[in-house]
């Protein structure tokens, strides 16, 4: 089957199921975020399973359900679980959840993500509003054929992150009393974390973080012309900075560390995204 009329069937199964729903955002949950799609009302809940043609998620810890409903007077569609390219998937099979919430109609994307943090001047457990990235990896969702019906062969990048949706989120955490720094992400394909020398790398390059999430997504959404907003949890100093081993246990510590103070800024994000993005 073409990957049109695949996504044509996700999506016609989806809504069949939201009844009257029209979710306005598209959010991602990365890890330590899950528990925010619990809080969502009036919720509709789909296992990936039971999606057509839907990829299925393999990393324990992380759920696979779309969970749609209300979270901050907006309706939400979150992805509970995402799928990341080191678990074997291509990119376009990591790209197709949010080519689904594209065809139902949702012009925002918000992803989150947990990060390592190349920035010798920032702390673990800081939130970083992602300004732009960088791919250095040959493979891209948009590699092969175009599919003409969701964007142009060559498309721009140059607003991958949308200035005005990155304004908004300082606002909100500006007003929630939460520090937040900008910067730049890196991402590297994983499962290993990076060498201390690839980290010197990614800083020369001007990374500010570096990650194995988050840029197919952004491209993937660029091509459809979504508006996207990029949030990293920096739950660890990057390979090297520090003298010891990385281990997923830190990453999963400091995610809890800071969880309240990420999901409230979230939520704040959300009950003030720009209406004209909607
Ligand atoms: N590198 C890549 N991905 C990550 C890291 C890291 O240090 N921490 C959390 N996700």
């Amino acid at each position: 089957m073409e990957l049109m009329d695949k996504l044509g069937e996700s999506a016609g199964c989806i809504a069949g199921r939201l009844g009257s729903l029209k979710p306005q955002i598209a959010i991602v949950l990365g890890s330590g975020l899950g528990d925010l799609a619990e809080s969502i009302e009036d919720a509709v809940a789909m296992d990936y399973r039971d999606i057509p043609n839907f990829p299925v998620s393999t990393v324990p810890g992380h759920k696979g359900r779309l969970v749609t409903g209300y979270l901050e007077g907006k309706c939400v569609m979150c992805m509970q679980g995402r799928f990341h390219y080191y678990e074997g998937y291509s990119m376009e099979e990591v790209v197709y959840p949010i080519r689904t919430m594209h065809l139902l109609g949702i012009r925002s994307l918000f992803l989150t993500n947990a990060a390592g943090c190349v920035n010798t001047a920032w702390h673990p457990g800081d939130l970083m509003l992602i300004s732009d990235h960088i791919k250095l990896i040959a493979d891209s969702p948009l590699r092969g054929q175009n599919p003409d019906g969701l964007g142009d062969r060559f498309f721009d990048m140059s607003s991958a992150y949308d200035k005005e949706l990155l304004a908004a989120a300082e606002k909100a955490a500006e007003t929630k009393g939460i520090a937040v720094r900008r910067g730049v992400y890196m991402l590297f394909t994983g499962p290993g974390f990076e060498t201390p020398a690839e980290v010197r790398f990614a800083r020369i390059a001007g990374a500010d973080a570096v990650g194995m999430s988050t840029v197919p997504e952004a491209i993937a959404a660029s091509h459809m012309r979504m508006h996207t907003l990029g949030i990293s949890c920096l739950t660890n100093m990057a390979a090297g900075i520090l003298d010891r081993p990385l281990n997923h246990e830190e990453v999963l510590e400091t995610g809890e560390r800071v969880k309240a103070s990420f999901t409230a800024l979230v939520r704040e994000i959300i009950r003030t995204w720009p209406e004209d993005k909607l």
